[in-house]
């Protein structure tokens, strides 16, 4: 698969949910969903889109099963936890209902992070 056209297209899809969030904001004058605008950008847009530089620049990256876990742990944990975050911050769903979730999610991103440095250590020249 290809990992860096993956990571670069998801990250651009999270940077025009992120300014929509953004731009909502910002007309509205309610900032009290910043945590997940800034996530969204950050975990989303930024990360993934240097994770996807990062597998075009260093192409030893792509060898073997780390990258591929890394995408889709990022991926999933990250989706999983942003749409959580959404829903806890905007009393869509009770905090009870939304806690138990968040930290399998955030052991995913974790996890991916590790795999992201075993990756690099690994790879990187
Ligand atoms: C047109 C695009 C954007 C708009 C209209 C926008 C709007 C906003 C607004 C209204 C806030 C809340 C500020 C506050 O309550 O203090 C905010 C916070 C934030 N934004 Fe954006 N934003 C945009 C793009 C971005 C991008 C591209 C990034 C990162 C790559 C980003 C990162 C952040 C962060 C990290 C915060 C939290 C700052 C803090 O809590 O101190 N934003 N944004
Ligand atoms: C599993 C991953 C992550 C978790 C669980 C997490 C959790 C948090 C929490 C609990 C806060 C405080 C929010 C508040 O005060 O309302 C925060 C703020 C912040 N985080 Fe993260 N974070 C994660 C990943 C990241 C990453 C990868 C970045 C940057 C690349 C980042 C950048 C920020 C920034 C800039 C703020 C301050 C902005 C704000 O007040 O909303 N975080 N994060």
């Amino acid at each position: 698969m290809n990992i860096s056209r993956g990571f670069l297209l998801t990250g651009a899809v999270y940077l025009l949910i992120g300014i929509a969030l953004g731009g909502h904001m910002g007309a509205s004058g309610d900032h009290s969903l910043a945590p997940v605008h800034a996530h969204i950008n950050l975990l989303g847009f930024t990360l993934m889109t240097i994770f996807g530089l990062a597998y075009r620049l260093i192409p030893g990256l792509n060898a073997g099963w780390l990258g591929v876990a890394q995408f889709w742990l990022h991926q999933i944990g990250g989706l999983v936890l942003l749409v959580a975050l959404y829903l806890l911050m905007s009393g869509t769903l009770p905090p009870e209902t939304v806690g138990p979730v968040m930290p399998v999610a955030e052991g995913m991103v974790l996890l991916s992070a590790i795999f992201w440095l075993a990756n690099l250590w690994r790879a990187a020249r």
